[in-house]
């Protein structure tokens, strides 16, 4: 059964920006685009940035450093890498968001 971990407030969440949560010892990094919010791995794979630092821009997050692009709904780089980062269900309600802390397998 999936499992939905509270993350954050939904004021907390600003348009176009990263968030940084910890559950348990992952780092994730959530943002919110419109009327959608992605939540990946916060470390970039490329050199270890902090993804959350970075900004979202039609679906696509972009990493601070080196501006590699992962798509929001599945992790997939954007910008020539075969990397990914895994990407995680979110949900928003009551105020709240809450994020499945299994990865999503639509990759
Ligand atoms: S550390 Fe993310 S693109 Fe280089």
């Amino acid at each position: 059964m999936e499992e939905m971990v509270k993350v954050a407030s939904s004021e907390s969440l600003k348009p176009g920006l990263g968030l940084l949560v910890r559950v348990g010892e992952q780092r994730l990094a959530v943002f919110r685009e419109a009327d959608k919010i992605y939540c990946v791995d916060d470390m970039c794979p490329h050199a270890g940035a902090s993804l959350a630092q970075g900004t979202v821009c039609q679906g696509v997050i972009y990493c601070p450093w080196h501006q590699w692009g992962f798509q929001g709904k599945d992790g997939k780089c954007v910008t020539g890498s075969i990397w990914h980062v895994d990407s995680y269900r979110v949900v928003e309600k009551d105020g709240a968001v809450w994020v499945s802390i299994s990865p999503s397998d639509d990759k």
